[in-house]
């Protein structure tokens, strides 16, 4: 068990003058983190554009970017905060990991600059809740040096063994935290995996069929490889109030694999994954907005009951107490999602 502060120390702000640490995280539709490249001139011009039909616009510092870009990259992901309105778009950044050469730049300059337009910095490769501890300190101290008015919230990548054996300690480290997102191709290099895919199956993962009569075929059931730790994630950050997030898919080819992929997070509990190609914004937008006809169901579950209580019968399924909770999560999100898209605002009968 790792030392915790008081239940007042936690949440008392850890510089003098930085803004209050929320109590529960601010109320946000965040189906996708969509990905940028804040060094590319031709994608910052197309911020706005992108910001109206993303729920997250994330500038990417980290894995992707080239060595010699990441200086444009930062600069270019300042010029962005700057110089756009995002409204009720999330903007998010995801700074170097802690043990590299850009990392203290980047967070300085950012919060510097931009600090009161950043939503969250994604925190990449956490191992434990020191890493947390050392970004929450360090953001408090320049939240209160530059007077940002909100605290700028922390999600962090899971993607070392070492940060999956600590999730919970992860989750429990800082009111600062928002959320969490599996990093498949880190993690998968880290745990020693065998793959070289960025997330989804892999064919040689799979349960046989019991055998049948002799030279009888028997089929293979592809497994998912993540279904574990997407789990372990989930319990994690609900049990501390955060959001648990899949992350990236790296086979942009493959539309079906990637929606089967964010599908089964979504029902397992994430709230979103990762955009890093236009075509799967709307592939996160189907699979993270729940589906209209499951929706009217539940909505006919909390008609039917409407204090909350006692059993009734609906189309032969036995409804109590703890369906109407899980209707009630179906609802919310819907009208969570009702508020930011219209389309679907009519579709579920807002
Ligand atoms: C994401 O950063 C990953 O490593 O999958
Ligand atoms: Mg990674």
């Amino acid at each position: 068990m790792s030392a915790v502060r008081t239940p007042a120390k936690h949440f008392a702000p850890l510089a003098i003058g930085a803004p209050e640490p929320y109590r529960a995280l601010p109320v946000r539709i965040e189906r996708m983190i969509h990905f940028v490249p804040p060094h590319n001139e031709k994608i910052r011009s197309k911020i706005k554009d992108i910001a109206s039909q993303v729920d997250v616009v994330l500038g990417n510092l980290e894995d992707a970017i080239p060595v010699g870009d990441k200086e444009a990259a930062r600069k270019g992901f300042i010029q962005m905060a700057r110089e756009n309105d995002f409204g009720t778009t999330g903007l998010w950044t995801r700074i170097n990991c802690l043990n590299s050469p850009w990392m203290l730049d980047d967070v300085t300059e950012i919060v510097r600059e931009a600090g009161n337009k950043v939503d969250v910095i994604m925190l990449p490769k956490v191992e434990g809740p020191w890493d947390i501890h050392y970004l929450d300190q360090l953001l408090a101290q320049l939240e209160a040096k530059y007077a940002v008015t909100k605290p700028i919230l922390i999600h962090a990548i899971l993607e070392t063994a070492e940060g999956v054996k600590n999730v919970e300690a992860i989750a429990a480290a800082s009111p600062r935290m928002h959320g969490m997102s599996l990093g498949p191709a880190d993690l998968a290099a880290s745990r020693g995996m065998k793959t070289t895919r960025v997330g989804g199956g892999h064919p040689d993962y799979y349960v046989l069929e019991d055998a049948g009569g002799e030279g009888a075929a028997r089929a293979r059931f592809q497994q998912d490889l993540w279904h574990y730790t997407v789990g372990k994630m989930v319990d994690a950050c609900l049990a501390y109030g955060l959001k648990p997030f899949y992350g990236p898919f790296g086979d942009f080819s493959d539309g079906a694999a990637c929606e089967a992929q964010f599908r089964n997070a979504f029902i397992q509990g994430c709230l979103g994954a990762w955009s890093l190609h236009p075509t799967q914004i709307d592939i996160a937008k189907r699979v993270f907005s729940p589906d209209v006809k499951e929706v009217a169901f539940a909505r006919r579950i909390l008609e039917a009951m409407p204090d909350g209580t006692g059993a009734v019968m609906i189309d032969g399924k036995m409804q109590d107490d703890a369906t109407w909770k899980q209707a009630k999560v179906i609802v919310d999100l819907a009208r969570l999602v009702a508020k930011k898209d219209p389309e679907r605002a009519t579709a579920y009968g807002f």
